[in-house]
């Protein structure tokens, strides 16, 4: 198990210092003027690269969308499984080839991949075309990472830095005017046996409280209609503080004006009876929850280190639709863990099968180097795997299309992102329950939560029309 690193706060003027060492980049003639961006993984990156791009820009870059011309790739990336890792490890490989053609071109690494032990190293030694690398704990340090790399400093480009940094007040260059995410706690402690997140983003840490509505505040102002809340665990916010706890945060931030809250990820042994009811008495927050089983066997639940049992997951999830009805439940399923018999899959087939999930993300296990599980006798022969990951995807598509069905006739109210790109008469958008759903409706209302009666339903989408308003 990794070293327990102290958290450290970055102090406003190691920040302040950060922008002035971009504002020194901007005034540079040889700075890059374009960049591409390329992102793997999850939310929590797609924000970090929000901020990335933020100060990017502070820099006088502007994007550009074709990578053979732009002056700095950066691939912010992910380790999570092996298929992540060796898709950006391609991605990076060729950037070779577009250097050998233009040598002024910038080419850095970050994101989880580069906190994994010796990564940084070797990707130094055997990539001598990519030019920097910083871990997420270090995000902020883009600038002072870019200058080391455009005056040749190649050892502190590639210096390995501390993953468990707690910082405030990057800009953050959202994707749209209505939906924004807010961190609102960094890093896990949870160590399950397969996972690697512990040992790249460092230890849970949750920002303040205040922070975090002030910031909600301002979105509000200026028009955000929901915000994503997010963190490896954020059901455990406030743990490492000892402070205000999730439901504190979520009360807080429902006072703000905005319309609708959603959160993830959520860990079923954190999922308490006050949560649950603060989630039912807010008005923002969403009817959806995000809450990963990973398997419905006791014996791999226990061997994943999840520390809590099927009858516990079933019971929250009994806890959940009582106190509101009509929520919709997502999860992550892995199959093939180390010892996996086919009794125990068929345990993961038969909760998903009683919960009956809304959607679930579905993997195959990937052992990943310095996790617990990596060590584990009884690997699934690869065949086995692909039949059971396939048998669990059919047995979703089955009952998600049922759900889907069972919304039919019902009324919901959709935020309005645009226009379908695949029929420009409608327009698209989820609904309360995190359902995507095309709709007829005024494109003047874009932007807004629009009232909908569902008429129909595609395999993983519904289908509706604006109404007045919705039934009470
Ligand atoms: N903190 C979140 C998300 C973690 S990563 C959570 O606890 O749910 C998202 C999902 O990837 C996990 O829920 C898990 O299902 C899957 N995952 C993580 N490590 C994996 C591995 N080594 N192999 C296969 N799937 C994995
Ligand atoms: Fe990984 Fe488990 Fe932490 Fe989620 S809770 S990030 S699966 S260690
Ligand atoms: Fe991947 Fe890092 Fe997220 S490993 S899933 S990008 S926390």
């Amino acid at each position: 198990m990794a070293m327990r690193d102290a958290v450290r706060p970055i102090a406003r003027e190691e920040i302040l210092r950060q922008q002035a060492i971009a504002r020194e980049i901007r005034e540079r003639p040889d700075r890059p003027l374009t960049y591409h961006l390329i992102t793997y993984g999850c939310q929590m990156n797609a924000h970090d690269s929000q901020a990335l791009a933020g100060m990017l820009e502070e820099m006088g870059m502007a994007p550009e969308a074709d990578r053979e011309k732009a002056g700095l790739i950066l691939f912010n990336t992910c380790c999570i499984r092996d298929n992540a890792e060796r898709r950006a490890m391609g991605n990076i490989v060729f950037t070779r080839k577009i250097k050998r053609v233009r040598p002024e071109l910038l080419v850095g690494v970050c994101g989880c991949m580069a906190q994994q032990e010796g990564f940084q190293e070797r990707l130094s030694r055997r990539y001598p075309h990519v030019d920097f690398s910083f871990g997420p704990g270090e995000i902020y340090q883009l600038p002072q990472r870019l200058l080391d790399a455009m005056e040749g400093r190649r050892e502190q480009a590639f210096r390995r830095g501390e993953d468990s940094t707690l910082y405030e007040g990057l800009p953050i260059l959202r994707s749209s005017p209505f939906f924004a995410y807010q961190t609102v706690m960094y890093g896990c402690d949870n160590f399950c046996s397969y996972c690697v997140v512990p040992l790249v983003r460092g230890r849970e840490r949750s920002r303040e409280l205040k922070q975090i509505v002030s910031e909600a505040q301002r979105l509000v102002d200026e028009g955000v209609q929901e915000i994503m809340l997010l963190g490896q665990n954020v059901n455990s916010y406030g743990r490492d503080t000892g402070g205000p706890r999730f439901e504190d945060l979520l009360r807080a931030l429902g006072q703000t004006g905005i319309r609708r809250l959603r959160f993830m990820t959520s860990h079923p042994k954190d999922l308490s009876d006050e949560l649950i009811a603060e989630m039912a008495r807010n008005p923002a927050v969403c009817p959806h929850l995000h809450l990963p089983a990973q398997s419905g066997s006791d014996r791999m639940l226990a061997a994943m280190n999840r520390r809590y049992t099927r009858d516990w997951y079933l019971e929250r999830v009994r806890a959940l639709r009582q106190a509101i009805p009509h929520i919709g439940l997502t999860s992550d399923l892995i199959v093939a863990f180390p010892g996996e018999t086919e009794e125990d899959f068929e345990q993961t087939l038969s909760l998903a099968r009683q919960v009956r999930f809304d959607s679930a993300f579905t993997f195959i296990y990937s052992p990943r180097s310095g996790t617990a599980a990596a060590r584990l006798p009884g690997r699934i022969d690869p065949e086995v795997a692909r039949e059971r990951i396939l048998r669990l995807i059919a047995l979703q598509e089955d009952i998600t299309r049922e759900v889907l069905r069972g919304l039919v006739g019902q009324t919901a109210s959709v935020l309005a992102e645009g226009l379908s790109k695949r029929d420009p008469g409608q327009l698209t958008g989820k609904t309360g329950r995190g359902i995507a759903c095309n709709f007829s409706a005024d494109p003047g209302r874009i932007g807004q939560i629009v009232p909908v009666l569902i008429t129909g339903q595609g395999s993983k989408t519904l289908k509706a029309r604006q109404i007045e308003k919705e039934n009470p």
